[in-house]
């Protein structure tokens, strides 16, 4: 189930405010802008696709998510096909130069059979050659720990209201998926909004096993958006994968 936080309309026109452009959408621009046809999975509210059409990206953008609240504010561009669903609902063979999951969304992915049937769709969906770039959060540097607030979070929405939003990490945190909510608060709201997600942190050593059961080759791996090496105090696990030869 897709978390309220971008099913829910008011939330998901928070979600670019308290996004902002980020050096990991940079990192993804520049393999998308070497790519001559691009999948975002889990493409939210498009920022990406996006930024490529306008510095001149000239093929093909495709962006797919399941949920309609977040596509609907990527649909403001026309010049980008835009799909309503997750991959379990559509069949691409070989047709992407590159498939991305930006913005940590690889982690919505938390059951083995869940990662396995994605998995198997980019493959599908990956050209002869072609590349899957994601990013996962290292298990080893515990960023959960650092989630729950201590002081809300506040964010203005485009009406001008003010927002206060409350994370609590649900403890003891047990095996590699960490749940969570974020709670909304509005004076125009009757009651608080409340979002519950689910988020899995693979370690290295398995995220190269579900890939390569995928027949995707790991290729590069980085430990930040410096590019710097993997180790076990970085923030984040960068993967370039490159498609197997069948
Ligand atoms: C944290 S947002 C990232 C959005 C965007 N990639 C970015 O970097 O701004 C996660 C996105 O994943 C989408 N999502 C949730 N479950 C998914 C699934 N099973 N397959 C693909 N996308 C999913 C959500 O709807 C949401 O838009």
């Amino acid at each position: 189930m897709v978390d309220r936080a971008y099913t829910d309309r008011d939330l998901a026109e928070l979600y670019n405010p308290m996004n902002p452009w980020h050096p990991s959408d940079d990192f993804y621009l520049d393999l998308v802008m070497g790519a001559g046809s691009v999948l975002d999975v889990g493409c939210g509210t498009g920022v990406l696709l996006h930024r490529a059409r306008e510095v001149g990206h000239p093929g093909r953008l495709c962006g797919l998510d399941p949920a309609a609240a977040m596509l609907d504010q990527a649909r403001s561009r026309t010049d980008v096909e835009w799909v309503h669903g997750d991959l379990s609902a559509v069949g691409w063979e070989r047709e992407f130069d590159l498939v991305v999951m930006t913005g940590h969304a690889f982690q919505v992915l938390v059951d083995d059979d869940e990662l396995r049937a994605a998995l198997s769709a980019i493959r599908s969906a990956l050209a002869e050659g072609g590349r899957f770039a994601f990013e996962t959060r290292n298990p080893l540097a515990r960023a959960w720990e650092r989630w729950t607030t201590t002081e809300p979070e506040e964010i203005t929405n485009a009406a001008g209201d003010l927002i206060r939003i409350v994370t609590v990490v649900e403890t003891p945190v047990t095996g590699d998926v960490v749940h969570f909510t974020d709670t909304f608060t509005s004076s125009r709201w009757d009651e608080p909004r409340t979002s519950r997600s689910s988020l899995r942190f693979l370690d290295p050593d398995s995220l190269r096993s579900f890939l390569s059961e995928a027949d995707l080759v790991v290729e590069e791996q980085f430990g930040d958006w410096n590019r710097d090496p993997l180790t076990d105090t970085s923030p984040e696990i960068i993967t370039i994968a490159r498609a197997g030869h069948r």
